[in-house]
Parts: C-alpha cells; structure tokens; sequence
C-alpha cells in the first residue's frame, strides 16, 4: 500500500463539530504515574497512538500490567518502584520523546540495567538534558553521544537534586519530578514556565508538592518517598492536534468549526493568544475545571483580515508543538510577523525551524533569520498553483499534517509523504479532514 497522499483541491467552505484526538501529554502521564500508584487506576478516553500504547508496552515490560474493558483502560500499580523486573529489559519509546525522557524518571531506583531505545527520529534527539539531572540524583547512565540507545540503572542511594532547568521544556521538568517520587528528602526544582500537567497531576494525587511562581520561572519542591492511591480519569482533546483544524477553518474561506471539550490550561494555549493577536477571534464556549485542568470548546470561524505580529518569546514554550501551523497563518497575514527565540523548535521529532523556513520559501513566501530568529514576510493574496512533494521529514507527524493544511488551504497540487507519521499523534486525521468534506487520495 502506498504512503503517500495526494491533494490538488481546496476545501469548500464547511460547518462543522468535532471530537479531535485526547490529549498526548496527559494520556502518557497517566500511564506512567498509575504505575506508581497503589492500587488500580481508571483511565477512559486515553489516547490510542502510537506514542500512547508504547507508554502501556513500557510499563508492560517493566512489570505493571493493564487491560482495556469498553473505553477504560484499568492499570495496576503496586506503589513507587512497585516495578517486577526481569533481566535484559529493553524499553522501545519508538517515537516519542515525551515517554522515553519521563519514564527515565521512573527508574531511578531499578535494580537492574534497562535498555532504552528509540526509533530513527528519536535516536537522533538529546538526551543528556534528562541524563545530566537523573545522574546528579545518583543514577547510573550510559550511552553514546548523549543519545539513544541508552543503559540505565538505578540505585537504592538516590539523593534529592537542586534542578535548574532554563528551556522552558515540560520534558525535563517532568523527568526531574518523577524521579523525585522516589528519592528520599525535597527535591527542589526551578524551571522556566511550560506545561504543567505533571504538578496539576501530583497535586490532584496528593502528592507533597509546592509550587511558586515568579516572572517566568516556576519553583517545584517534591518531598518523596509518599505512596499514593490509584486514581480515575478522563483524558480531554488534545489542543495540540486541534491546532491544524484551527488553522484550516482560519485560513479556509466561509468555515466554521467548534472542536469539543480540549484542554484549554494556560500552559497549552500559546496558539489562542498568537492567533488571536493576529485577528483571529477564536472563542471558548462551555468552560469547565476538570482535575485541575481547564477544558472549552473552541470556536473558530475563517477570518478575512490576518495581521502579522511581533510574537512574545515568553510564549514559545506555550506554543511549542503549533509553530508549523502558526507559520501558516503568518504566510497568508498582512505584514511582517517576527518569531524569536526558536532553537527548541529544531530539537524536536525534526529539525523543525529549518523545515519551516524550507516551506515557506518553496511556496513563494519570503523568509528571513537570523540565528533561532524568523521574520516572515506575509501575503493575504497567497493562492498557489504549482506542484508540490513533501518528503524525508524523519517521518515526522505534525510535518505531514501540516502539509495537508498547507495544500487544503493554499492549493496546488501536493504529494505528502509517510501518512503514516499520523500514527503517533492523531490517527483519525485524515478520516477527520475526509468527514468535512476534503479530497484527498
Ligand atoms: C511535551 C513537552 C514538549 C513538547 C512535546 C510534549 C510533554 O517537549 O514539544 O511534544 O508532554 O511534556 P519539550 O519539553 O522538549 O519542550
């Protein structure tokens, strides 16, 4: 079967409601902190990726098991470190950062040597941001170029860190916060502001945790060593993936969507503000807290006067994974828009800021950088007509996904390759795109 798609028309103009995918970020934190947890966690509406189901073969391997009955996956933990673990366990995080980073975290105390690896795009990424931390708590690590694949083992003499982390990455944040789980005393943490679904989480599990805000640093303090109960939820939809149908009723003309119940925590909505600084007049309807985390609706209809903006760099991390279509966005808005800051954005499942500017220039779309800097010079009449392939992004799924919005909202005639890099994220992508009314072959 082929792994290509092609798009050579628009989409027409569309009304419609939909369910996107839940939440990435929060489906692997449940996973991974239900198998810490005593007794049997409930999690229903989890995210049925790629990326999702390796956070459960993880677990799987490391002892925990799970089953899955109508829409709830039950997991049993047996507490902190209630891992049963065998000789020669290999851990596959395939794609994901997020599992391979967080569940390190987890196995600071094991008692035998794990083997992490990863797939091609993965085993590209850095690693020693998550090493260099875990070994100050005494870990013991090893691999090549700071990179997977990678050994670890843990020790019963873990000591509690004093963690700086200027990245502004939820990652390590996270990484540094599970391992404190397990280690005795006040694990203290300073980090730059980003996700924070792991400290929503620990607080709604009564896990000893403080947290402080100043400017843009958060302060973490976890005192370890703390059993806690197994715990119910319900994943909300997942903003990150909303973001291409945000983009695609903005950039599409007379459209209209409203996407259902998504996390809407001030963490993740670095898009909303960025778009609706351009002019984008996205509303939430139907706000609710759930857990702690806040969850709407969300509105958007096509608008017909995009500005450019000067974007804050205080909200990269906000918007971290929702650049590529906010490039989009910028192409087709009235002037010059100014991205600074970017160089997280090359560390990702791909280099994507050099992606990016590659794009843009190919549809016609002048580009300037300076360094992690872009200036992107808009054009509100962008129609193209030309032939375009999209290939050897390291199969990266939010690359392909928003070559699609790319060919649905501009035209031309596209060739997307490595559909399958959808697997990851959001499975249902294109059937989703297919239900409002797009061609795609
Ligand atoms: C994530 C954090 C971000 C993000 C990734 C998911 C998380 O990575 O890009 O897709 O769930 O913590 P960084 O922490 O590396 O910025």
């Amino acid at each position: 079967m082929s792994n290509h798609i092609i798009i050579n028309k628009k989409l027409d103009s569309f009304k419609k409601k939909i369910i996107v995918s839940p939440d990435k970020s929060i489906s692997i934190r449940c996973i991974l902190l239900a198998s810490q947890a005593v007794g049997i966690s409930r999690i229903s509406n989890l995210l049925e990726s790629e990326d999702v189901l390796n956070a459960l073969k993880a677990i799987k391997n490391l002892g925990i098991n799970y089953i899955k009955t109508k829409n709830i996956y039950k997991i049993y933990g047996y507490g902190l470190n209630g891992f049963n673990l065998k000789k020669n366990i290999l851990i596959n995080a395939g794609n994901s950062g997020t599992l391979a980073r967080l569940i390190l975290g987890l196995l600071v105390r094991s008692e035998h040597k794990i083997k992490l690896i990863g797939d091609k795009s993965l085993s590209k990424r850095d690693f020693s941001r998550v090493t260099e931390p875990l070994k100050q708590f005494g870990v013991n690590i090893k691999s090549k170029k700071n990179s997977l694949p990678l050994k670890i083992q843990g020790t019963n003499f873990l000591r509690p860190i004093n963690y700086f982390e200027d990245k502004g990455s939820a990652q390590c944040k996270s990484t540094v916060m599970l391992a404190a789980l397990n280690t005795p005393g006040i694990t203290k943490i300073r980090a730059k502001k980003s996700r924070n679904h792991t400290e929503i989480l620990f607080k709604n599990l009564n896990i000893p945790i403080k947290l402080k805000s100043k400017g843009e640093y958060d302060f973490i303090n976890i005192k370890g060593l703390t059993q806690f109960k197994s715990f119910d939820y319900i994943v909300p939809g997942d903003i990150s993936s909303s973001a291409f149908f945000i983009v695609l009723a903005l950039l599409s003309k007379k459209s209209e969507i409203i996407l259902n119940k998504i996390n809407v925590n001030k963490s993740r909505i670095g898009i909303i503000k960025i778009l609706n600084k351009m002019n984008a007049k996205i509303r939430f309807q139907n706000k609710r807290i759930y857990k702690g985390e806040e969850t709407a609706d969300i509105f958007i209809k096509s608008a017909d006067k995009l500005r450019s903006l000067n974007c804050p760099p205080s909200l990269n991390s906000y918007a971290i994974d929702e650049f590529l279509v906010i490039f989009l966005v910028a192409a087709k808005a009235k002037g010059i828009s100014t991205f600074k800051k970017l160089s997280e954005l090359n560390k990702k499942e791909s280099p994507r800021l050099n992606f990016a500017i590659k794009f843009l220039k190919m549809i016609g779309i002048k580009v300037k950088r300076n360094q992690d800097d872009i200036k992107i010079f808009g054009n509100p009449n962008l129609i193209l007509t030309g032939n375009y392939i999209i290939k050897d992004f390291l199969k990266d799924h939010r690359i392909f996904m928003m070559s699609c919005i790319a060919a649905l909202t501009f035209g031309g005639n596209w060739k997307i390759y490595d559909k399958d890099s959808i697997n990851t994220s959001f499975p249902k992508f294109l059937n989703l795109l297919k239900n409002i009314g797009a061609k795609i072959n």
